[in-house]
């Protein structure tokens, strides 16, 4: 290669570098805090729970907590970025303990006035023993709790969240239900960093 090319291009190699490390810098994935959270007597909402984190843990980035939902301290909620939460359908609602862990975010963790879960993203999964027994009023109940408190709701899986069917002909949890809630936890991953860059700028 002649003198003058070799120069023109180890300059452009040079250019190329100084560019693009603070491109690289720029684009570095944002660190968000996803808990999972969930009640589970028989084991099939927990399954969604494990599939819904190992989709956020998809995303660049993301931290993933899994905990029932009577294990959840105040910092863990106030810490995260984005909280999904499952429950199995009880009489076409969401379970008992699901119901106080919600009341407790002010009995125990004082939640109000101030709006501590303000603008935190937030989403549902549900298991029901049948196809039409409750589970997309399970899944809009805990919106609902979360709506009121300020957060973002996101759906993904399904129109409002992810949900499986486990007794009655079911099988129990097939690939389909747990892809969906795979597909949710990535969803709220995605979204929670979408919103920490946004805040950011
Ligand atoms: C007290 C109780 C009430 C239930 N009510 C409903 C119901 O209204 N609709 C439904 O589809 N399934 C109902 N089920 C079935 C559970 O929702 C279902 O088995 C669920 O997948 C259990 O989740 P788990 O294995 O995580 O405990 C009920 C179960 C119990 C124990």
């Amino acid at each position: 290669m002649a003198a003058p090319v070799r120069w023109f291009v180890m300059l452009c190699a040079w250019g190329l570098a100084l560019t693009a490390v603070p491109c690289l810098a720029a684009d570095a994935p944002d660190s968000v805090a996803v808990l999972v959270t969930y009640h589970s007597l028989s084991g099939s909402t927990e399954k969604m729970a494990r599939a819904v984190a190992e989709g956020a843990k998809t995303v660049p980035g993301a931290r993933i907590a899994l905990k029932r939902v009577g294990e959840v301290t105040g910092p863990d909620l106030f810490s995260s970025d984005a909280v999904i939460v499952g429950s199995p359908v009880y009489w076409s609602n969401m379970s008992g303990e699901v119901k106080t862990f919600f009341d407790n975010w002010q009995f125990k963790f004082g939640v109000f006035p101030e709006f501590k879960m303000r603008n935190k993203v937030g989403a549902a999964f549900a298991t029901g023993g049948q196809v039409s027994g409750g589970k997309e009023v399970t899944m809009l109940t805990i919106l609902a709790a979360m709506l009121g408190n300020q957060m973002i709701v996101v759906s993904g899986g399904g129109a409002f969240g992810a949900s499986a069917t486990t007794e009655g002909d079911s099988p129990g949890i097939d690939d389909k239900e747990l892809a969906e809630a795979r597909d949710l936890g990535r969803r709220v991953a995605e979204v929670a960093a979408i919103i920490k860059r946004g805040a950011r700028k």
